[in-house]
């Protein structure tokens, strides 16, 4: 219930303009938001550098409801490959498809994702399309495999919800292209007609598709983070959860998948122990940074995960 309602204010637009009016609500979602600049985000990516992390960096924006912004948004993470490259650090980049025009015209977003990538080509890096509530997960894995399958485009992966129930099949057909495949759990409010409504159930569906995911790298020749930490494995297991950690690190040295044909992902400000922990223990891990000034519906998925994160937000209100 609380998650719904708050997944619901995620998307609702008096609630956006009532708490980013609020000075503190910057404050709090700092925690998770690198800065609303992107030199704060390259500091942020730095600092994760020097302790052996690698980056994915997001400029924060979703459901752009005209052609102006999608292109603006297009120049402005164009924008983030080229300071990757002037700063020398380990970053790639996250986009999502509503930013660049999905819901104005498939044709236009279409056209800005092929620029994008062939930007990310020119920097020699990799975008990895981040993925969204239902309705738009047909047409993100549409879209993905026009340009990956058809194509021929590389530098691109996509993103697998474990909630949903179609995640098995989407992964099977995605590893028998070589794909490269973030698994997450999935952040939004699905109904039960199409979504996993308990935990345990969500878990039990991650744990299988790490085991296809591990297939699929294995079949593939376990191809490696590239050197400069830029290029991803085919499997990037995406959580904070401990147990799903152990049960990915269990099943890679069972079937001998080299550490650096798998990484860990986690979300910026979230158990940094975790993440420093994997690093030393010689697995690529990777921070997801965000950044920008639309970290609104961002900041409230992650207040969503997390009632503890609710809590703490109430009682600053109050208090200021
Ligand atoms: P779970 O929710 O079970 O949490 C496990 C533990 O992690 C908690 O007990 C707590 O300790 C910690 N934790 C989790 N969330 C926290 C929070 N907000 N604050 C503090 N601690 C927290 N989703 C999506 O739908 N599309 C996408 O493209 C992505 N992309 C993505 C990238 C990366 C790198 C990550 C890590 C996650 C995503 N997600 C996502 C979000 C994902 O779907 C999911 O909502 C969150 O990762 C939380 O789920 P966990 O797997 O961490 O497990």
């Amino acid at each position: 219930m609380l998650r719904s309602f708050l997944i619901y204010l995620s998307k609702a637009a008096w609630a956006r303009q009532a708490v980013t009016r609020w000075s503190f609500a910057w404050r709090a979602a700092s925690r998770f938001v690198a800065g609303e600049k992107l030199e704060d985000a390259i500091r942020v990516v730095q600092a994760l550098n020097n302790k052996g992390i690698n980056a994915t960096l997001d400029l924060l924006g979703e459901h752009t409801n005209n052609t102006d912004k999608a292109l603006q948004a297009l120049q402005e993470v164009i924008g983030v490959f080229e300071a990757i490259d002037q700063a020398g650090v380990r970053s790639n980049v996250s986009i999502k498809l509503t930013q660049i025009g999905l819901a104005v015209d498939e044709d236009l977003c279409r056209q800005n994702l092929e620029r994008i990538l062939e930007n990310a080509e020119k920097h020699n890096t990799f975008v990895r399309i981040d993925m969204e509530d239902s309705p738009w997960v047909d047409k993100t894995l549409e879209l993905y495999h026009y340009i990956h399958d058809q194509c021929g485009c590389e530098n691109v992966g996509v993103v697998i919800q474990a909630y949903l129930f179609r995640s098995e099949k989407d992964v099977a057909r995605l590893v028998k292209d070589c794909g490269r495949v973030r698994l997450c759990k999935g952040a939004y409010d699905e109904p039960a007609d199409i979504a996993f409504p308990k935990k345990v159930d969500v878990d039990r569906n991650f744990d299988k598709l790490i085991g296809m995911l591990i297939d699929g790298a294995l079949a593939a020749g376990s191809p490696e983070v590239s050197i400069d930490g830029k290029i991803p494995p085919i499997p990037a297991i995406a959580t904070h959860d401990e147990k799903r950690v152990e049960y990915a690190k269990k099943l890679i040295s069972q079937a001998g998948l080299p550490k650096s044909a798998i990484e860990f992902q986690m979300l910026n400000g979230i158990r940094r122990d975790l993440q420093e922990k994997l690093a030393e223990e010689g697995y690529p891990v990777r921070v997801y940074v965000p950044f920008g000034t639309e970290w609104y519906s961002y900041y409230v998925r992650r207040l969503a995960e997390r009632p503890a994160n609710l809590w703490f937000f109430l009682s600053n209100l109050f208090r200021s």
